[in-house]
């Protein structure tokens, strides 16, 4: 399916390059701006109104992404070049069936978005297929299966449901009477209510890192892997709250999770930008996870980067090298909703942008709640202490307010 070079059309014309966005948050919303920029015609899909990348997409749709058929129907309508998934949810046995059917071509593959929207998939892929190290780890699909798995792993351990993101549903537990709770809290809060769960041994890491690893066509037309500068990132309740890069590491870690992140997306392979999840700990690497996508964490390359991962993407996408060397020292710190509440407001904006070398995105999404991320605070300096700093005190004067 690899062309030798790519041709760029005239958006909203016959000749347009067309791509179709499966999600439309706010990572999806700068593929489109970069995508935009470039003259490709944009569709973003997604399951509400006036999400994020829609406001920026030539048209938009809404429906269940999740439904086989409503996914089918839209792309046979749409006719997309490049179909491009953003979130995990989507009915990606139909995604399979349009690559296969040669209809568009999937970003990075269908094989890709369907292994790593199931943790299972994607762990006995790392674990048991490529043989990378990972935490230990048992799967559940009732309380007591659980209840067996959590005496095989041990505690303190971690259960997730088989389906979820951003956290969601995931508990850490230190004895079994706590099994219970988790066990109710994964199967109402994953993202589909499977019943099916993964226990993980803890890592006791000294820190975790995003890998951004990119599959692009060089200008001699050969996919070749890129890695970008690592990035650490602070999660509470299983939810990213600050980045930044570069994360100093060790020569030999850094070989290692390289190797790890090359093994990983070469099998799942394709073109596009993965976000390689792992731990540290001295010259030690463990494989976490991997999206096959742009990542949260990795919002910091807006400001560290000379291309953003959003760049770095649009560009794989289409069939264009890319760049991934870094600009400076940079950091990003998540804003929270903080209310629950549509069509909110945002004070202190001027007061953020005061602090040296910031930058702000506000992502427009029209129903604000306590925990949904509402913007990012982005910053640069001569050192990642400087850069989080600057980033933490932007963010902090942003404050999300109903008018
Ligand atoms: N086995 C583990 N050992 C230690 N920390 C973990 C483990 N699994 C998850 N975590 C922590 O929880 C965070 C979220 O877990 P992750 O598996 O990435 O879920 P999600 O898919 O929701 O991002 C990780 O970034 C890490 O900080
Ligand atoms: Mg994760």
């Amino acid at each position: 399916m690899d062309q030798p070079s790519a041709i760029l059309g005239t958006p909203l014309s016959a000749s347009a390059t067309r791509v179709m966005l499966l999600g439309s948050g706010e990572l999806g919303k700068e593929v489109v701006i970069e995508l935009q920029r470039l003259g490709v015609e944009v569709i973003a899909v997604d399951r509400y109104a006036n999400a994020p990348a829609q406001q920026v997409a030539h048209r938009a749709h809404v429906i269940q992404m999740t439904d086989p058929k409503a996914l089918r129907a839209i792309i046979e309508a749409e006719r997309p070049d490049f179909v491009v998934p953003e979130i995990e949810a989507i009915a990606t046995q139909t995604l399979r069936e349009i690559e296969a059917e040669g209809l568009a071509e999937v970003i990075p593959t269908a094989r890709a978005t369907q292994l790593t929207m199931n943790r299972e998939g994607i762990r006995r892929l790392a674990a048991e297929e490529l043989g990378l190290p990972c935490s230990p780890y048992r799967f559940a699909g009732s309380l007591e299966e659980l209840r067996s798995a959590a005496i095989e792993i041990g505690y303190p351990c971690i259960i997730k449901p088989v389906m979820s993101s951003s956290g969601k549903g995931q508990s850490r537990l230190s004895a079994p009477d706590e099994l219970e709770a988790a066990w109710e809290y994964a199967r109402t809060a994953g993202r589909v209510a499977s019943g099916r769960v993964i226990v993980e041994g803890v890592i006791d890491f000294d820190y975790e890192i995003t890998l951004l690893t990119v599959r692009a066509r060089s200008a001699g037309g050969l996919i070749e892997t890129h890695f970008c500068e690592p990035i650490g990132h602070v999660q509470v309740a299983g939810d990213y709250v600050e980045s930044w890069q570069p994360q100093l590491m060790s020569k030999a870690a850094l070989e290692r999770a390289r190797e790890i992140a090359r093994a990983v997306t070469g099998n799942l392979g394709g073109r596009g930008i993965y976000g390689v999840e792992l731990f540290v700990k001295g010259d030690q690497v463990w494989f976490s996870e991997v999206s096959p996508r742009p990542h949260d964490t990795g919002m910091v390359t807006m400001v560290s980067q000379v291309q953003s991962e959003f760049e770095l993407h649009a560009k794989a996408i289409i069939g264009l090298p890319v760049d991934v060397s870094m600009r400076t020292a940079g950091a990003s710190a998540v804003i929270y909703g903080g209310i629950a509440a549509t069509a909110i407001s945002f004070e202190g904006v001027a007061h953020a942008l005061e602090v040296p070398a910031s930058a702000l995105r506000l992502f427009g999404k029209p129903e604000s709640f306590v925990k949904r991320r509402m913007g990012v605070a982005l910053a640069s300096a001569e050192n990642t202490d400087d850069a989080r700093a600057r980033a933490k005190l932007a963010a902090s004067r942003v404050k999300p307010v109903l008018r």
